[in-house]
């Protein structure tokens, strides 16, 4: 059955930390088990400082972590757009050439070959059901790339959709994208969505509402009948 917490902090910074040490600790756990912990991130603005803190509390571990993209803007990872880029330097994960991260771009292949590439290396690895999933949220609803209006939306927020990874064409996206599909990103054994400000609260409980589904994007995840969604929000 569908469940969710909304755990509201007094500052970003506060945020920040709780949810950057509540990560760092499922990983850890997982780690223990001798098997590799992984997760999958999104990208934007909003969880730069909770990855900056997140990085110093992965220490050595993080050889043992697996990471993912929830989703990626279409260009190379030199490009200052791309979530990649801006997750490897959050976590300072620079001077760690062996780390295991799947990358969403490839120089001199489409989008469309890029996911399918991405799905199969992801099956191929195991590293399914992800321990954690952290997911952001636009002021038009828009959650991962399943932007309103996206081409691939319908596929993407299919909950039968075998792929794990689609590309993603939308009027309000910069960029072609790629976009992890529903069934991993709800089946995660954490699965966070981090807001941040008024506005994107507003957003976040005209979500909750009754409406379609493809006008605010991130209503496939609220609604999916085996979520269980943490939001974490400050102004
Ligand atoms: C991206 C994201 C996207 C993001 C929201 C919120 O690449 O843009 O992964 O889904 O989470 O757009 O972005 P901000 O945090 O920048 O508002």
């Amino acid at each position: 059955m569908a469940a969710r917490q909304f755990l509201e902090f007094a500052s970003r910074d506060e945020l920040a930390e709780v949810l950057s040490d509540r990560i760092a600790e499922l990983l850890d756990l997982d780690f223990t088990s001798g098997a590799f912990a992984s997760i999958a991130m999104s990208g934007g603005s909003t969880p730069k400082r909770m990855l900056e803190r997140l990085g110093k509390k992965l220490g050595d571990n993080r050889e043992m972590i697996y990471f993912a993209l929830v989703d990626e803007r279409f260009v190379p990872a030199s490009d200052e757009r791309s979530n990649e880029r801006m997750i490897r330097n959050q976590l300072g994960l620079a001077d760690h050439p062996d780390i295991e991260f799947l990358s969403l771009f490839a120089e001199g292949q489409n989008a469309a070959e890029v996911a399918h590439q991405a799905h199969e290396k992801l099956l191929e690895d195991e590293e399914l059901p992800f321990d954690v999933v952290t997911l952001g949220m636009g002021t038009d609803g828009h959650t991962a790339s399943f932007f309103p209006g996206g081409d691939n939306l319908a596929s993407a927020t299919n909950p039968k959709i075998e792929n794990l990874f689609l590309p993603m064409l939308a009027p309000g996206a910069q960029e072609p994208r790629i976009t992890m599909t529903l069934p991993p990103i709800v089946s995660a054994k954490t699965l966070v969505l981090h807001i941040e400000g008024d506005e994107k609260r507003q957003v976040y409980e005209k979500a909750l509402e009754d409406g379609p589904a493809d006008e605010l994007p991130v209503r496939h995840i609220l609604r999916h009948p085996d979520v269980n969604l943490q939001v974490y929000w400050a102004p």
